[in-house]
């Protein structure tokens, strides 16, 4: 089916890149845990003509004309976001995961004050903090970290919560593998008398599917993104839960005005309409079944790559991802030698990164998306095999010492990769997979 029939017609050069792209999407794997693949409904929604809508301000009090239909379909997608998550109030207007932390920060803290969040190099994200980001230039950010067993250190977070006294604490992260502590943190939060904010970024449709812990009875706050696990599009959602409410009666307000007219404009309707549909996804059994099978999924792929010998952080995953020791500041020649063989995954730093965040040593892997072209066990045994004999064909190669030789390193490990024959035969076995298990149009 051509979707880009008009696109065919008028722009022959983005035409031809997006054919490029699907048939990455179709004839490769995506083990980029962050990832995942929508509904044919949810594409419709997204390109729809909500897009040519302006309507800053929230539903029944515009800055603009014309938004009887945009406000229902916005009080629609709040409502079933509500539901979904068991929550009082919800905004769906962040224009993705990091404009959703940035409002919190603006609805519960002022410049300066002291907030506290997960290292990124601990597998955190960069918006809890990290001293790249603007949460770290505005806020002054205390970092926690995880103990050599890629668990959270709770006592070391406690510790730091009763040193530095922190306005807001953040639980979630991006390179976790172990089910959140949720219940701690809050205990920890509220005996500082901070707000806990819980990003539940990638882990939201496993919230949904009763596949991880809500955090909704423990945090204040609750932000996520809705295009990970949740299956929707590039998105964020900030909601607001009973404890919350309690804290401040007037958090929802405050969050709404962080995102209008704080940091945003006009909320991208297109995509409100695009979370509304995947919210409605989300609510189905066949959801739930989904959700609990991208954790059976994840385990298995965790136990099939040990015996084979590779090592993981924590041993193991309670979750979505996994994290594989690839050696010092190897992750990079790992991630080439996947790609080479249509497995798409990405570096990832591990605990007490030995390297650098750039030239980390070790890859990330997340069973979202080959879960949703309802792959089961026996694929994650073929997967594990894969991996592994990738890995043993790069197995020599070493990022040199020096700085300035590794760019043109990786782009040699790149073309050779490419080149060899044994990774063409692995392609070959993983396009014949994705053929057996095409994207699938609809999930209800
Ligand atoms: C835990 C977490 N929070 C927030 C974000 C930010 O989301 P976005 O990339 O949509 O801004 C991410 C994205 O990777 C994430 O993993």
């Amino acid at each position: 089916m051509n979707l880009y029939t008009h696109i065919q017609k008028q722009d022959k050069e983005t035409y031809k890149l997006l054919l490029a792209e699907e048939k990455r999407q179709a004839e490769g794997l995506e083990l980029i845990p962050s990832e995942n693949i929508v509904s044919q409904a949810v594409r419709e929604a997204v390109g729809s003509c909500l897009t040519n809508k302006y309507s800053e301000g929230y539903p029944h009090a515009r800055y603009y004309g014309g938004n009887e239909v945009i406000d229902q379909v916005e009080i629609l997608a709040r409502e079933r976001a509500k539901k979904l998550f068991k929550v009082p109030y919800v905004n769906v207007q962040p224009y993705s995961g990091s404009p959703a932390n940035f409002a919190v920060y603006l609805a519960t803290c002022n410049p300066g004050d002291t907030v506290m969040g997960q290292l990124l190099t601990a597998g955190g994200h960069l918006t809890h903090g990290w001293k790249a980001s603007a949460t770290a230039m505005f806020y002054k950010a205390v970092q926690y970290g995880v103990k050599p067993d890629g668990y959270l250190d709770i006592k070391e977070i406690e510790r730091l919560a009763k040193k530095h006294k922190p306005k807001l604490i953040w639980v979630g992260a991006t390179a976790y593998v172990r089910e959140f502590p949720f219940k701690e943190l809050a205990k920890i939060a509220d005996s500082v008398g901070a707000y806990l904010a819980a990003d539940i970024a990638h882990i939201a449709g496993l919230v949904v599917a009763g596949a991880h812990a809500s955090p909704v009875p423990y945090a204040h706050i609750v932000t996520t993104t809705t295009h990970k696990t949740l299956r929707g599009p590039r998105g964020g959602m900030i909601m607001v839960t009973k404890k919350g409410l309690a804290k401040d009666p007037e958090l929802g307000q405050k969050v709404d005005r962080a995102i209008f007219p704080n940091l945003q404009g006009g909320p991208h309707d297109h995509t409100t309409a695009g979370i509304a549909v995947a919210l409605k996804e989300a609510a189905t059994p066949k959801f739930r079944t989904y959700g609990k099978q991208i954790v059976r999924n994840a385990k298995a792929l965790a136990k099939d790559l040990m015996a084979e010998g590779v090592e993981l952080v924590s041993g193991g995953t309670d979750n979505h991802m996994l994290l594989m020791k690839c050696g010092v500041g190897r992750g990079a020649i790992v991630e080439i030698a996947l790609d080479a063989i249509g497995l798409t995954a990405n570096k990832n730093t591990i605990p007490n990164e030995p390297s650098s965040p750039f030239y980390p040593s070790g890859v990330r892997l997340g069973t979202p998306s080959v879960t949703t072209r309802r792959m089961k066990e026996p694929e994650m045994k073929i997967i594990a095999h894969a991996i592994v004999r990738a890995m043993a064909v790069v197995e020599d190669e070493q990022l040199p010492t020096e700085k300035g030789e590794r760019k043109a390193y990786l782009a040699s490990v790149k073309k050779h990769a490419h080149a060899n024959p044994a990774l063409k035969k692995i392609h070959a076995e993983v396009r014949q997979l994705c053929k057996k298990f095409p994207i699938p149009d609809s999930f209800v």
